[in-house]
């Protein structure tokens, strides 16, 4: 495939929304400013759309998904290999503007895009394993190997994607791919302060070969139109990530709709006095505050043992402090938090561990919208910061005397996304791995997403449904059984011989 440039697809600093393989602007005549959230900057503006044109869009992705289910699973496949060498080649665009419009550290930009491409390319490779399921029915009483279902995969329809703020690139295209190979029809929704980079999706899926109308991307405030989009009739099922309190009223509106959830959580690291310190601490550390604590999967507690809490306690404070703080030009690891309204939320976070007695270690000092990593020693369970999510870089620690003790603490969140367990003890670390009501437990590991073939999934308020490249796309799509009913006239019988 030859190198493609960049595309320009804004008039001005304007960006239209995408429908039947045209670029469109709103007949609300309005749109809304994204601003660079470390300095304020203009960086684009999108379509405020209307409800009449969240109806428009569905009904284009409706009306051409019959091109797409006869669309052969090889050409579908030979689509998503494309869309990942073009996500290759614009990587370095795609993730200085992703920098931009959300504040991420440049590499870590760029690294969310060509994640982006690795997942496409893993998504059309196990699409090309896909097969169904025969059963014969004789293994229930009363019915005969003539019975015999034969089972396959097929799409649901239209296919709503909503992806967050934290990782918009990344988060709407391990949605849209599945969706795709799946043989549904996609509509897109991307997070407003993060729409600029994933409304690329429409040139790249364009120029791999999706037909026009089979994808489309509405835009606009989740608060104007999200509730229409995710109530609508013609939307078959929904793919969602973001916080717990959108999820679980998006759940209410959608009623029966199949929905895949991924939300919030508040990730427990729980230390055994017995763990490796320095693999803890690194893990501890970058867990913590990569793009300033703003990851659903973010070290969210440390629950040390008593024996090792101290000696943890310095050292991850040694290595916080050395965190570099401030533009994402740079590649500072610290940098702006999403919103002057979120610094304020996670300074109330502080305020109230301190006031209630938590010792501050470092941090707690904020310019603009960036907030220095903080960290808070002896967190009680009567503190805010021991619940709830604060999606910014502050690290409470809770220190506990007992597994026990730990495990009831971990569960006691209304969340369940990940846990983890540093120990070099692994059988205790496995029996306390069992006890944990989460998603998925990592053993002398941060907790993250990745590698994205692996399932991915919250208990509780962290979500509903798993996430993952197969999974994703058994989520995307229903079995469809056809049973074969034979007749007996041309059953061959073989003679049972006793006397052999
Ligand atoms: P958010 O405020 O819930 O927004 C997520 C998406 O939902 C955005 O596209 C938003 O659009 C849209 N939305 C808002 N109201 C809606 C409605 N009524 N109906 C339908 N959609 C609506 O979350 P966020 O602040 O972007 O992301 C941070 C949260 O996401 C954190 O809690 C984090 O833990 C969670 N998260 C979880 C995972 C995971 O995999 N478990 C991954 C990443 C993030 P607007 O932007 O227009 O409001
Ligand atoms: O923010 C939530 C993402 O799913 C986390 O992904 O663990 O790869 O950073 P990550």
């Amino acid at each position: 495939m030859q190198t493609t440039e960049f595309p320009d697809i804004k008039e001005g600093l304007e960006y239209k929304y995408y429908c039947g393989g045209k670029w469109e602007k709103s007949i609300s005549g309005k749109t809304i400013s994204i601003r660079n959230p470390y300095n304020d900057d203009l960086v684009g503006k999108i379509q405020a759309c209307s409800k009449e044109e969240v109806d428009k869009v569905i009904r284009t992705a409706q009306e051409n998904i019959d091109c797409w289910i006869e669309t052969p699973l090889n050409e579908r496949i030979e689509v998503l290999r494309k869309s990942a060498k073009i996500i290759r080649q614009w990587s370095e665009p795609l993730g200085q503007l992703l920098m931009k419009e959300i504040g991420k550290p440049i590499k870590s930009a760029i690294s969310e895009i060509v994640r982006t491409a690795e997942i496409f390319e893993g998504t059309a490779d196990f699409a090309a394993t896909l097969g169904g399921e025969t059963i014969m029915g004789d293994a229930f009483e009363g019915f005969t190997r003539e019975k015999i279902s034969l089972t396959y995969r097929v799409p649901l329809g239209v296919v709503l994607c909503i992806g967050p703020f934290n990782y918009p690139f990344n988060l709407t295209g391990s949605k849209i791919a599945p969706a795709l190979v799946a043989g549904n029809a996609v509509v897109m929704k991307p997070p407003t302060q993060g729409a600029l980079t994933p409304l690329h999706y429409g040139k790249i899926l364009e120029e791999a070969g999706v037909p026009p109308g089979v994808f489309n991307i509405i835009t606009g405030r989740g608060s104007e139109i999200g509730d229409y989009l995710v109530g609508h009739p013609s939307i078959a099922m929904i793919s969602f990530t973001g916080s717990s309190e959108t999820g679980k009223k998006l759940a209410k509106t959608a009623g029966m709709k199949p929905l895949l959830l991924e939300l919030g959580g508040k990730d427990a690291a729980i230390v055994l006095d017995d763990a490796d310190l320095e693999l803890t601490v690194n893990a501890i550390v970058s867990g913590a505050f990569s793009f300033s604590g703003q990851r659903c999967t973010a070290v969210k507690r440390v629950l040390p043992m008593p024996a090792i809490a101290d000696e943890l306690v310095n050292k991850v404070l040694e290595k916080t402090i050395q965190l570099s703080v401030g533009a994402p030009e740079e590649n500072n690891t610290i940098g702006p938090l999403i919103s002057s309204k979120q610094c304020d939320y996670v300074q109330g976070l502080i305020d109230d561990a301190i006031e209630k007695g938590a010792l501050l270690k470092c941090g707690n000092k904020r310019e603009g919208n960036i907030m220095w990593p903080t960290i808070l020693d002896n967190v009680t369970t009567d503190m805010r910061i021991a619940w709830e999510e604060p999606f910014g870089p502050v690290l409470p620690i809770i220190r506990i005397s007992s597994a026990e003790e730990a495990i009831k603490i971990s569960n006691k969140s209304e969340y369940g996304l990940q846990g983890m367990i540093f120990t070099e003890n692994l059988d205790l670390a496995f029996n306390i791995a069992q006890e944990l009501d989460v998603g998925t437990v990592q053993i002398n590991g941060k907790s993250s997403r990745g590698p994205d073939h692996f399932p991915f999934l919250g208990t509780k308020s962290s979500g509903l449904g798993t996430q993952g490249i197969k999974y994703s796309i058994e989520a995307m799509s229903r079995p469809k059984v056809v049973v074969m009913n034979l007749s007996e006239r041309g059953k061959l019988v073989r003679e049972c011989k006793s006397d052999l």
